[in-house]
């Protein structure tokens, strides 16, 4: 089990115009992993940033970059975000028809590889490519846009991960994604989350490095 937590700033709710000073900000408060949403306007109904935000965010920081696709065919991104110098890889199930092909590809590409379960989607998907996971990453809202609510149901199905990750002795990251602040992440620590994206509740405030240290401080040390 890896005992430490990590706490990912995704820069999706950072003021681009001022992107280095504000990852810099955040690396200052002891951030872990940087996330990077990407969004294509299909699978998601929002479009973001590719990989060449990436390429740029890999000039500025030593950071492992945890890229989260939300989109059709992930396949197609996997060499272009390697070559970038994207860390982690994470996609969704339901965008391509071979999951462990392309699970496999992200390793072989140099990446950790990680697949995101929505809300809707059934832990099974999960289970199913258990060797081939880095990374389980339980969307805690519907993907798409910042500053949404934590659904309090997920902190069952985070519960349900953590069992599932034990029961087959997998070392793969836990994370959580949507709706973290100081009032959620304790409950999603709790239920057994062990890496945490936040967005709005880091970029919001004025002292986004202080709110990674209060975001940690309110974490329980995984399980
Ligand atoms: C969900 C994205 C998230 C999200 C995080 O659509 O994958 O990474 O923007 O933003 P907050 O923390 O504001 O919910
Ligand atoms: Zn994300």
């Amino acid at each position: 089990m890896k005992p430490e937590i990590r706490i990912c700033p995704s820069v999706l709710s950072a003021d681009l115009a001022k992107l280095a000073e504000q990852v810099t900000a955040v690396e200052a408060g002891g951030a872990d992993w940087i996330h990077v949403d990407v969004m294509d306007g299909h699978f998601v109904p929002n479009l973001t940033v590719g990989a060449d935000l990436v390429a740029a965010l890999r000039r500025i920081t030593d950071l492992p970059l945890d890229v989260h696709l939300m989109v059709q065919r992930p396949e197609w991104y996997i060499a272009p975000f390697a070559e970038a110098g994207a860390s982690v890889f994470t996609f969704h199930p339901e965008a391509t028809g071979h999951v462990q092909r392309q699970l496999q590809q992200v390793r072989a590409c140099g990446m950790l590889a990680g697949l995101a379960l929505n809300p809707g989607t059934p832990l099974s998907f999960a289970e199913e490519v258990i060797d081939d996971l880095d990374l389980l990453l339980v969307m805690t809202v519907n993907p798409g846009f910042p500053a949404q609510r934590y659904i309090a149901s997920s902190s069952q199905k985070i519960a349900r991960s953590r069992q599932l990750l034990r029961q087959y002795n997998s070392q793969a990251y836990l994370e959580v994604d949507g709706g973290i602040s100081r009032e959620t992440i304790g409950e999603a620590s709790s239920a057994g989350a062990d890496t945490f994206v936040a967005g709005s509740a880091i970029f919001s405030v004025e002292d986004p490095g202080r709110e990674v240290q209060e975001l940690r401080k309110r974490c329980l040390p995984a399980a």
